[in-house]
């Protein structure tokens, strides 16, 4: 059963859909990048429902190991019992496999992906001797937010050399007016200003801010003026205090909110 029994919302940049259609038909994996909250989750859950395949998420960190991924042998009360991993659990399946943030995990955890993402489309499960060959469904998927410390290049070109990677940037201004409006359920100038203000903030990248304001973040911002926060609050809150700690990046924030809300 796909994760999500109705459609999930999903409004497209450009071609993303049907490349990742492709990629699905001609079973080749998968790499999203692109900074968080920029909808790359929102796709995986929407593409695995438009092709009717069960969705298989794992967060990576660097505490993962092989065995998290392939499974494990577990005690039952007198006896011990092998339990698949999500990667084994997807590739029996047939689901796709999203893997977030898959430069967190190590490189020797990485490796276990080899064997599937290539012609050979096989996991072993080296202690119980299994060699499961993968559904046709089954399709790896991963997920990585350029920017933070570790950086694609951390990733052995083995490994980055088996995906198609697809860049995912914050959607243009008139498909962000319609996911905030319709995630967030403003109305229309409402959402047409949150917007105009996030490419305010988003150009004071240049003036030191570090992290600028996802698509998210609007969406949060939009709800709590759609349940009765006055805007300014609302925008203070939702946009400028997560972003920055810094006292005069913050002021500058507040001063473009100020502006476009009086
Ligand atoms: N293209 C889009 N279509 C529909 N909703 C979107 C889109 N982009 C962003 N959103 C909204 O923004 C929220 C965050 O998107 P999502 O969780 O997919 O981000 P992400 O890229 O996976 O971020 P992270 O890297 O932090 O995991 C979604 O819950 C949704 O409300
Ligand atoms: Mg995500």
């Amino acid at each position: 059963m796909p994760e999500h029994a109705s459609q999930p919302f999903y409004m497209p940049s450009g071609n993303e859909i049907a490349v990742f259609e492709q990629c699905h038909a001609n079973q080749l994996a998968v790499m999203l990048k692109g900074p968080t909250g920029c909808g790359k989750t929102r796709f995986v859950e929407h593409m695995a429902w438009r092709l009717g395949r069960p969705l298989v998420t794992v967060s990576c960190h660097d505490d993962l190991t092989a065995s998290d991924l392939v499974g494990r042998f577990l005690i039952h009360h007198d006896h011990m019992a092998w339990q698949d991993g999500p990667l084994a659990s997807a590739a029996r399946q047939g689901a796709i496999c999203y893997l977030d943030e898959v430069i967190e995990a190590r490189q020797d955890t990485v490796v276990v992906l080899h064997s599937l993402t290539d012609h050979r489309r096989t996991l072993s499960l080296e202690k119980t001797g299994e060699l499961i060959h993968a559904d046709p469904g089954f399709q790896l998927v991963v997920s990585y937010n350029p920017g933070y410390q570790r950086m694609l290049k951390d990733m052995k070109p083995s490994t980055r050399q088996r995906f198609v990677a697809l860049d995912f940037e914050f959607p243009p201004t008139d498909r962000e007016i319609a996911i905030v409006l319709r995630e967030g359920g403003t109305d229309t100038a409402t959402a047409h200003a949150l917007v105009t203000l996030a490419h305010k903030l988003r150009g004071l990248h240049d003036r030191g801010l570090v992290e600028v304001p996802s698509t998210r973040l609007l969406v949060a911002t939009a709800k709590l003026i759609a349940g009765g926060i006055p805007l300014r609050q609302a925008c203070y809150v939702g946009l400028v205090a997560p972003l920055s700690d810094d006292v005069s990046l913050a002021g500058a924030m507040r001063d473009l909110v100020d502006l476009t809300f009086v």
